[in-house]
C-alpha cells in the first residue's frame, strides 16, 4: 500500500458524507470507533471521521508505545490527548485520530507507506479544523497549502500546549516566527516594544486579508497602542514617548510606509525606528 490509496475524507466532515464514512469504518474495523471527539465536556466541535486507511483497523494509542516510547509519553499531557472516541467500548485513538489506523503499520513493524505523516499534508489537520482551510486561502498567508510551510513548524501536535509558547513549551511564539524570520526578530539597538506582546499583536499567523498578514490594514495598527486622545481639532497625540504628531504625513501612507517608521520591528540607527 503507499499513501496515495489513503483517504483523508475531508470536506466530508458534516451531514451524509460523515454517515456513510463511519459506516465503512465499523464494517472494517468493527469497532465501535465512529467518529472522534473531546472527552472534555465544555467543548462541542463537529464530530469527524479519522483518516481511512484501507484494510487497518484502530489498536489504541497504547500500543504505539511499544515502539514509540517518548512520544506517547510526552502525549499524555498534550492538547491532542484529549481526542478520544465515544462509547463504553471504545479504544482510546489518539494517536490514530491524525495518523489513521495503525494495525498494518504494527503487523509490518513500522514498513513505509502503513501510516500517515501528516508533515507532507494539512489535511489531516483541516479534517478537524476546517475554518483553517479558509485562512490559508486569504490574499496574504503563509504557504501552507503550497507544502513550503506545515502546520507544525508551529504547533507540536505532541506535546504540551497545541499554541506554541504556551503552558509547558519552552520557546515562545516569537521564537519560533524568528526561527524563519530572523531580520524580524532581532536582537535592535532600538526595539520595539510592541514586540515584547508577540509578533500576533500586528500579525495574524494563519492569512489576513491584509498584506504582510497584517491585522489591520492601515495606521490604525499603530494607534491601537499609541493613540491616547484627540486634545483640539485637527491635532491629535500620540503616545510615543510623549511626542505631538499632526498626521499631515498620513496622507502619504501608512506610520511605516509614508517615510517614518519604515523599520518597525526595531532599528540598529534610530530610536524613532527609521532608516
Ligand atoms: C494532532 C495530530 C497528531 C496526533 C494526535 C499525533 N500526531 Fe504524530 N505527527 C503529527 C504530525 C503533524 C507529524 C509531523 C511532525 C513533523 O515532523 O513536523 C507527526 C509525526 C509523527 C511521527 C514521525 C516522527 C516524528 O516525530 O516526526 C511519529 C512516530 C508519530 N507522529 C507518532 C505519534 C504517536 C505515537 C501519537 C500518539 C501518542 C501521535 N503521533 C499523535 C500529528 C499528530
Ligand atoms: C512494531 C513497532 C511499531 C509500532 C507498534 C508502531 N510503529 Fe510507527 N514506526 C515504526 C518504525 C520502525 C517506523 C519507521 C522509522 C522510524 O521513525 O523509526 C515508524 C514510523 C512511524 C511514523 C512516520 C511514518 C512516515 O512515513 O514518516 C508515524 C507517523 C508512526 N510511526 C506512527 C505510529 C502510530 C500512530 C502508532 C500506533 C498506532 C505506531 N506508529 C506504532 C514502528 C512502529
Ligand atoms: C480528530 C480531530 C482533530 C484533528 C485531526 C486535529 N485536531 Fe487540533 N484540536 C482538536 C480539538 C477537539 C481541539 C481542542 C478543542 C479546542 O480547543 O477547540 C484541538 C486543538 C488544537 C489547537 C489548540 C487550540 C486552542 O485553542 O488551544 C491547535 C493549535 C490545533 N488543534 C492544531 C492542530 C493541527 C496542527 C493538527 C494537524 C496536525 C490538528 N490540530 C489535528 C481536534 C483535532
Ligand atoms: C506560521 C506559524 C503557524 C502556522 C504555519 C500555523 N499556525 Fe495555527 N496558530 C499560530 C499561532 C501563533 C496561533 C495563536 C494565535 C493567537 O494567539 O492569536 C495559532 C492558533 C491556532 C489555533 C487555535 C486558535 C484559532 O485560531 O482557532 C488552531 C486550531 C490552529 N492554529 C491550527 C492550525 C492548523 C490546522 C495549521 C495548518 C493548516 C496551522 N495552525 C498553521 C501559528 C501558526
Ligand atoms: C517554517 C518557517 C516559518 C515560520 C516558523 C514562520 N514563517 Fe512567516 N513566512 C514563511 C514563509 C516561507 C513565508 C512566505 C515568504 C514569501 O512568500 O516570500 C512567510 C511569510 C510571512 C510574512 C509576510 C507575508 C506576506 O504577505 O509577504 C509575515 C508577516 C510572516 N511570515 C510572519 C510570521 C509570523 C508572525 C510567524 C510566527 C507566528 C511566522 N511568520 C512563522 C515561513 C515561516
Ligand atoms: C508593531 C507591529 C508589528 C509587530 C509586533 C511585528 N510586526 Fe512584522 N510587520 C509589521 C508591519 C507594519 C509590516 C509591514 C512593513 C512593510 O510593509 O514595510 C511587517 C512586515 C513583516 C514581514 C514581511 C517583511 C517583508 O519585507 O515582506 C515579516 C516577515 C514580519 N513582519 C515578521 C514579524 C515577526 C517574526 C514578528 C515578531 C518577532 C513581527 N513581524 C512583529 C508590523 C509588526
Ligand atoms: C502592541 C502595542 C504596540 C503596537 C501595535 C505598536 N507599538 Fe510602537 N511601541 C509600543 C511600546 C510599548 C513602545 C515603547 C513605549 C513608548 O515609547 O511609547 C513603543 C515605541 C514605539 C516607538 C519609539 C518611540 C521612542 O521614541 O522611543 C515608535 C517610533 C513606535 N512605537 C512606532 C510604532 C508604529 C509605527 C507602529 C505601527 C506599525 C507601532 N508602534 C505599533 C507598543 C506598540
Amino acid at each position: 500500500m503507499n499513501l496515495k490509496n489513503i483517504n483523508h475524507e475531508t470536506g466530508q466532515a458534516h451531514g451524509s458524507g460523515i454517515r456513510a464514512h463511519r459506516g465503512k469504518i465499523l464494517a472494517v474495523s468493527g469497532l465501535a470507533v465512529a467518529a472522534v471527539v473531546i472527552s472534555c465536556g465544555t467543548i462541542s466541535r463537529s464530530l469527524v471521521a479519522p483518516p481511512h486507511i484501507p484494510g487497518a483497523t484502530y489498536i489504541g494509542t497504547e500500543s504505539c508505545a511499544e515502539c514509540h516510547e517518548t512520544v506517547v509519553r510526552d502525549f499524555k499531557h498534550s492538547t491532542h490527548a484529549r481526542l478520544k472516541a465515544p462509547g463504553d467500548n471504545s479504544k482510546d485513538i489518539g494517536c490514530e485520530s491524525c495518523h489513521g489506523a495503525g494495525s498494518l503499520h504494527k503487523e509490518s513493524g513500522g514498513e513505509r507507506g502503513t501510516i500517515l505523516n501528516p508533515k507532507k499534508s494539512a489535511e489531516t489537520c483541516f479534517a478537524c479544523h476546517q475554518d483553517k482551510r479558509a485562512s490559508f486561502n486569504l490574499p496574504s498567508h503563509h504557504p501552507v497549502l503550497e507544502g513550503k510551510v506545515s502546520c507544525s513548524d508551529c504547533h507540536d501536535p505532541h506535546k504540551g500546549d497545541a499554541i506554541m509558547g504556551g503552558g509547558t513549551q519552552m520557546m515562545s511564539e516569537n521564537e519560533i516566527c524568528g526561527k524563519c524570520h530572523t531580520a524580524q526578530f532581532g536582537p535592535f539597538v532600538f526595539e520595539h516594544d510592541a514586540l515584547k506582546e508577540g509578533c500576533t499583536s500586528c500579525h495574524q499567523p494563519h492569512g489576513s486579508v491584509n498584506e504582510k498578514m497584517l491585522v489591520t490594514r492601515n495606521s490604525s495598527l499603530c494607534l491601537k497602542c499609541h493613540f491616547t486622545q484627540v486634545p483640539a481639532a485637527g491635532a491629535a497625540s500620540l503616545n510615543v514617548s510623549g511626542s505631538s504628531h499632526s498626521f499631515s504625513r498620513l496622507s502619504r501612507g501608512s506610520c511605516w510606509s509614508a517615510g517614518c517608521h519604515e523599520e518597525v520591528h526595531g532599528s540598529q540607527v534610530s530610536r524613532a525606528f527609521r532608516y
